[in-house]
């Protein structure tokens, strides 16, 4: 069988598919990956943005959400309940979320704040809030969060620690939600050329280089469709998971301080 029969048979083995944040990036060239499976599925995109070019043969609806806003969520859940089918399996893409860079609390507290409900609040009670559904639909829940997420990571505490919170949470889940036929899938992406780095507060691409999104995405489905708890994309990223994961985290602390120091992101930060 072929890898993208694979992934395509995934993707028509749901009757709903939701994900958040498929206006751009790494959810935009997921959402493509959905529309080119010729699922039937309906699926539902969450994000203040509508996604552009999305193929009239996909039964795609866009839902108007800002995920930092807890009103916002209750809401979309009911819009959600009131519009998905009845029956059938449930894929949830949990793939919302955005960085800042530069000494705590920079930019703000309140920005900061703001990232913790995007990235962790937001994807919990999501979840939470179709958990039911999911159990007695069975389905999958995928979380992107980051290879940030294996190490503490000086200059972008706050990011890095959110998505530590989500890679832990979503393989401890799985590990839970097994025996109710729900999988969840850790997508752990290291730099890729998405808008992540302008909202980030970076003015021009800081030449990390990485993946482009529709790689990223490619082997982010492909990871879901084999069910794999944590799936890192870009093998030089998965070396990096393996060697970070394994230091005392006061030791990655400060290797990844030097590291990022010496990569001198300052020079990209926009001016005030
Ligand atoms: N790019 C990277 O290097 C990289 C690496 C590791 C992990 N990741 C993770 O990958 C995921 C996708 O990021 P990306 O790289 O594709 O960046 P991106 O191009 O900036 O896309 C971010 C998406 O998140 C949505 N979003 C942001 N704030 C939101 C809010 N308040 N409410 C609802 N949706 C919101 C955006 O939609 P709207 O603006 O339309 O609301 C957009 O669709 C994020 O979780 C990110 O942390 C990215």
């Amino acid at each position: 069988m072929s890898k993208n029969k694979t992934v395509d048979e995934f993707f028509r083995s749901f009757s709903v598919v939701i994900i958040s944040g498929a206006s751009s990036g790494i959810g935009r060239a997921i959402l493509s990956r959905i529309s080119n499976s010729e699922t039937k599925a309906a699926v539902f995109n969450l994000s203040r943005t509508i996604p552009e070019g999305v193929s009239n043969s996909l039964n795609f609806t866009h839902l108007t959400c800002d995920l930092s806003q807890p009103a916002d969520i209750a809401a979309v859940v009911c819009e959600l309940q009131k519009l998905m089918p009845r029956e059938g399996r449930m894929l949830l893409i949990n793939n919302s979320g955005f960085g800042a860079y530069g000494e705590f609390p920079a930019p703000g507290v309140d920005h900061t704040l703001k990232m913790i409900d995007v990235n962790v609040r937001a994807p919990v009670e999501l979840t939470g809030r179709l958990w039911e559904e999911l159990k007695a639909r069975g389905g999958m829940v995928a979380t992107v969060a980051s290879l940030a997420g294996f190490q503490p990571t000086p200059l972008m505490t706050t990011y890095a620690a959110t998505k530590s919170f989500m890679l832990d949470w979503s393989v401890a889940l799985d590990a839970e939600a097994k025996c109710h036929g729900i999988r969840c899938v850790a997508i752990c992406p290291g730099p890729v050329s998405t808008n992540f780095s302008k909202a980030a507060g970076f003015a021009s691409s800081t030449g990390l280089g990485g993946q482009t999104s529709e790689e990223c995405a490619d082997e982010a489905v492909r990871g879901m469709a084999a069910q794999r708890p944590v799936v890192v994309t870009g093998w030089k990223h998965k070396i990096l998971a393996v060697f970070s994961a394994r230091l005392p985290k006061p030791w990655a602390a400060a290797i990844g301080l030097r590291m990022i120091q010496r990569l001198r992101l300052d020079r990209f930060v926009k001016k005030a």
